[in-house]
């Protein structure tokens, strides 16, 4: 075990702004769904793990709860609770490096009562050596790890991908990380650059990336760039689908939370937390946002792109609705709201639907063409 460290961003616990409040709010959407669905489906696993790499303290200086806290109270507080655990047992793991932020984290633990079949393990360490320990003896016995989130946060940018490659490599595992991205582009922007005297900073971003693909995030435009990296990391990790949020500092991408998963249900529970938090599909928060203001006035999506992206699909012939709603996953839009725009393209004309019995309706899967120009 590495030796107890101090906190290298302390400021972290007094605040609390609107991106802490939205990167919660997405795991605690993401869990609702993900703990029935995993627990109870028709696949259900006897055993669930939530990991939490990088923990903290639990609570913020304020009072606001920790990612400990929201994935743990998430569970215990779940309309389906009592139904989950009569089905499997959850672990929760919690690893964190910093001594007095440890203690903090156990003492706001011990003063929840939980029910029979959740355990949960508070560990000392640095995340990333106990997870390549742990799986280099699971490796060893031939043992698989359970269907997990696990939850990466670290203060700074050095994320492995070749461990993210090895969790992603057994079934059932969904990585959201927090891709520190502001400073990882300063570093792959700077050692790009060819200054022999960098070649420390060479090695970190070689290790980072398992080898120098690094090298192609150069796109001139940062935005850009940032889209390449996230693209890098999925590709890096054996991930069949990469979602994120950008978390916007005065109009500048500070982190992307990244959610890297191989399995649609996955992509699509994330998608729909996202859209949750930022409603006019941005895919974007901002620290200078208020996170107790309610909205009024949800912010309506703009659907006329979608409805274009449905013209285009339907142009060459007709397709079926639900290879429609397949393809979507690849979109950052939702199906459900693909169902909106195609059952109001069918009323006001531009398609029609043949080949189906009952209602016009995604669930009888009609073939869906567009009409012709001259009318029908
Ligand atoms: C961003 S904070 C975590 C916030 C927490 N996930 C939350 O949302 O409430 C990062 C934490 O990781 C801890 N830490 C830093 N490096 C670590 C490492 N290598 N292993 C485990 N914990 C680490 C820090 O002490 C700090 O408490």
């Amino acid at each position: 075990m590495s030796e107890f460290t101090a906190d290298g961003n302390p400021e972290y616990w007094t605040e609390y702004s609107n991106l802490q409040h939205v990167k919660h709010a997405l795991i605690r959407n993401y869990l609702n769904g993900w703990f029935p669905k995993l627990a109870l489906g028709p696949w259900g696993s006897s055993r669930l793990l939530y990991i939490d790499t990088h923990a903290g303290r639990g609570k913020h200086l304020k009072g606001q709860l920790g990612s400990p806290l929201v994935a743990l109270r998430t569970l215990l507080d779940h309309t389906s609770r009592d139904k989950i655990l009569a089905k499997t047992e959850v672990r929760f793991i919690f690893v964190e490096r910093n001594e007095a932020n440890l203690s903090a984290l156990k003492s706001e633990l011990a003063a929840i009562q939980v029910p029979k079949k959740v355990f949960i393990d508070a560990k000392a360490g640095d995340a990333f050596e106990i997870i390549d320990n742990t799986i280099t003896s699971y490796d060893r016995e031939g043992a698989w790890l359970a269907p997990s989130f696990i939850f990466v946060d670290p203060y700074g940018f050095k994320l492995p991908s070749k461990l993210l490659r090895k969790l992603l490599s057994y079934p059932k595992i969904e990585l959201f990380v927090n891709v520190i991205w502001r400073e990882l582009d300063m570093a792959v922007c700077q050692a790009r650059s060819g200054n022999q005297e960098l070649e420390g900073l060479v090695g970190t971003l070689n290790s980072i990336f398992d080898g120098d693909a690094w090298r192609s995030i150069s796109a001139d435009d940062p935005d850009e760039r940032a889209v390449q990296c996230v693209e890098l990391f999925r590709k890096l990790s054996g991930a069949r689908w990469g979602t994120y949020i950008r978390m916007l500092d005065k109009n500048r991408v500070r982190y992307l939370l990244l959610h890297l998963t191989k399995h649609p249900d996955g992509r699509d529970l994330m998608k729909g937390c996202i859209w949750q938090a930022c409603p006019d599909g941005g895919y974007y928060a901002s620290k200078s946002d208020n996170p107790d203001q309610q909205l009024l006035i949800e912010p309506e999506p703009d659907l006329a792109l979608l409805g274009n992206w449905v013209i285009e699909r339907l142009r060459h012939g007709p397709k079926n609705w639900q290879f429609l709603i397949d393809e979507l996953r690849e979109e950052l839009w939702l199906s459900k709201q693909l169902n909106e725009v195609v059952r109001s393209m069918r009323k006001n004309g531009q398609i029609i639907g043949e080949n189906y019995t009952g209602r016009f309706a995604a669930t009888n899967n009609p073939r869906l063409r567009l009409r012709e120009k001259s009318g029908e």
